[in-house]
């Protein structure tokens, strides 16, 4: 449908048409970027889903591929769902997913590419002895899926996760093999955190302590940190926690048990959910993707023919500034999409004031912001016994002595569309600041069938640093980053009016007391080419 055009993403990894959900299987083979995504062949709602399948040379451009997988066997004839690959010493791959049987129970199979020498991986055999394993007794056999990709340990096998759930509690369970065909279940679990309901989609991978690189999923040592994640079912957020990993017993146990996986933080404080990182060999780096679903409703997506998009990848590194998150930022190669910047250097956004910003359009964009806050006022201002969160607040038109202060995307020149991403200090008793970091959609669309909600989150500031933020815009998403992504917010918006030429960029600040010194990039982006896939082009 044309009228819901404006909707379409330019640089977002997206299906031709119709439903996706969860990245699956990503990994780097001879020279490509492997993408594969739970997909509705038959339309924009979730269901008879399959393996979509795509390959770029630089995560941002694609290339569409037949289905790398359909629903064929009676044990994945309900769905062909979320997996993992793991690519072995020798080079080759194996893929572990879910199926839905022909009796909805969710068992793992094992599948693996036709031909290691088609660069492409564009067949896929599934493995004549499916499935690999079954629910064990005393779990559901709708409580069994998403397994991870594996590693290997120091007795020679290989080592993947399983999430599930015992009553309320989350847990993932722990199998061992050695040839990825037949398994056997360690005692106990990974972890388990009560209160947290089924746990999809879990990811287990190392982060460096000292190093800027990211880590095989093998890798351990004393200078290594384990991050558990899981997609919480009940919830519909995806939640980490840093912490250690003991090899004999395959425990993991968080460094701080008030930030455990389900009840601490998460990956994105907007909309993202079943993510899953890889280890990327050829720039030496983890790469985290995340599924962005919709917030508007099922009728518009049905009415626009499609539903969801992927997140630009993130390259994923323990943050050894604060010790206590990860860093977040967009994969290096969505540079090569910017095209003119505007700079605007140091300029002064008065307490109550908006001021547009001349850019050439506004709907594609790269903005990163930063602000400095006038000191004598954060010295004198009043201490205040105000608990914020962005949740609770009334968004950007909240008004406090210190905040908020931020950007508005996808504005229209009257404001009655506009998106704030923004940042809100609070001095608190005995005079510390905290300080948070939100997106507010409640005046995004003057639609009435989209979810308006101000999200996010607190974000950790040290001294002397100043206020930092990258956005993406695309369309009809927008992608913030806080303080170099310590804390980020994903945000899905449907303006009506702020579309293509009408779209504009603002500064504002709605604090009652202090002025902010802004400094922006602000940078055109490119569309990135995603088509289907003609064989002439990777002639190369
Ligand atoms: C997460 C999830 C997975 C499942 C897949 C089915 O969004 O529910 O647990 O494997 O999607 O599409």
């Amino acid at each position: 449908n044309s009228m819901l055009s404006w909707q379409r993403t330019a640089f977002h990894f997206q299906p031709e048409k119709n439903w996706m959900n969860d990245p699956n299987g990503p990994l780097f083979y001879k020279g490509w970027y492997h993408f594969f995504y739970q997909w509705n062949p038959n339309g924009a709602v979730w269901g008879d889903i399959v393996w979509g399948h795509a390959v770029s040379k630089d995560l941002i451009h694609w290339l569409h591929l037949p289905l790398a997988m359909v629903a064929d066997q009676w044990y994945d004839i309900n769905g062909v769902w979320t997996g993992s690959a793991t690519i072995l010493p020798d080079g080759k791959i194996v893929m572990l997913y879910t199926g839905s049987t022909n009796e909805s129970v969710q068992v793992q199979n094992l599948a693996y590419p036709a031909d290691h020498n088609d660069p492409l991986l564009t067949k896929w055999v599934k493995y004549s002895g499916n499935p690999i394993l079954v629910p064990p007794p005393g779990i559901g056999y709708k409580d069994f899926r998403d397994p991870t990709t594996a590693w290997y340990t120091s007795q020679g096998k290989w080592r993947i996760t399983i999430g599930s759930k015992l009553n309320k509690t989350g847990i993932s369970l722990v199998y061992d093999t050695k040839d990825f065909k037949t398994y056997e279940q360690l005692n106990g679990v990974l972890h388990a955190v009560p209160g947290t309901g089924m746990w999809e989609c879990v990811d287990f991978y190392p982060v460096s302590k000292t190093s800027d690189k990211g880590l095989d999923t093998s890798v351990n040592g004393p200078d290594v940190k384990h991050v558990v994640k899981a997609s919480l079912d009940d919830d519909r957020n995806d939640y980490y926690s840093l912490g250690s990993y003991e090899e004999k017993t395959g425990k993991w146990v968080p460094d701080n048990q008030k930030i455990d996986v389900g009840i601490g933080i998460r990956y994105d404080y907007g909309i993202f959910y079943a993510s899953k990182t890889f280890y990327d060999q050829n720039k030496e780096r983890r790469v985290l993707w995340g599924w962005i679903g919709e917030s508007d409703s099922e009728n518009a997506d049905m009415q626009k023919g499609w539903a969801s998009v992927q997140g630009i990848p993130r390259t994923v590194l323990f943050d050894k500034k604060t010790g206590s998150n990860l860093i977040q930022w967009p994969v290096e190669e969505v540079e090569n999409l910017r095209l003119s910047i505007t700079d605007f250097d140091k300029v002064e956004v008065k307490a109550g004031s908006v001021l547009p910003l001349q850019v050439v359009t506004a709907t594609q964009l790269d903005i990163v912001a930063e602000f400095e806050l006038d000191k004598k006022v954060l010295e004198s201002v009043a201490e205040s016994n105000e608990v914020f969160s962005c949740n609770t607040s009334a968004g950007g038109s909240h008004r406090g002595a210190l905040g908020p202060f931020g950007l508005l995307v996808l504005a229209d020149e009257t404001l009655s569309e506009q998106t704030p991403v923004y940042f809100y200090v609070a001095k608190g008793p005995g005079g510390n600041f905290d300080t948070f970091f939100c997106a507010d959609q409640t005046r995004s669309s003057v639609a009435n069938d989209v979810k308006k909600k101000v999200t996010g989150s607190y974000v950790p500031v040290l001294k002397d640093e100043k206020l930092s933020v990258r956005i993406l815009v695309d369309h009809s998403i927008v992608e913030s980053f806080a303080q170099g992504g310590r804390t980020t917010i994903t945000t899905r918006v449907y303006p009506t009016k702020a579309i293509y030429g009408a779209a504009r960029l603002f500064l504002f600040n709605n604090a009652t007391e202090i002025s902010v010194t802004a400094s922006l990039k602000v940078w055109q982006m490119n569309s990135a080419f995603i088509r289907p896939y003609h064989p002439d082009e990777t002639s190369n």
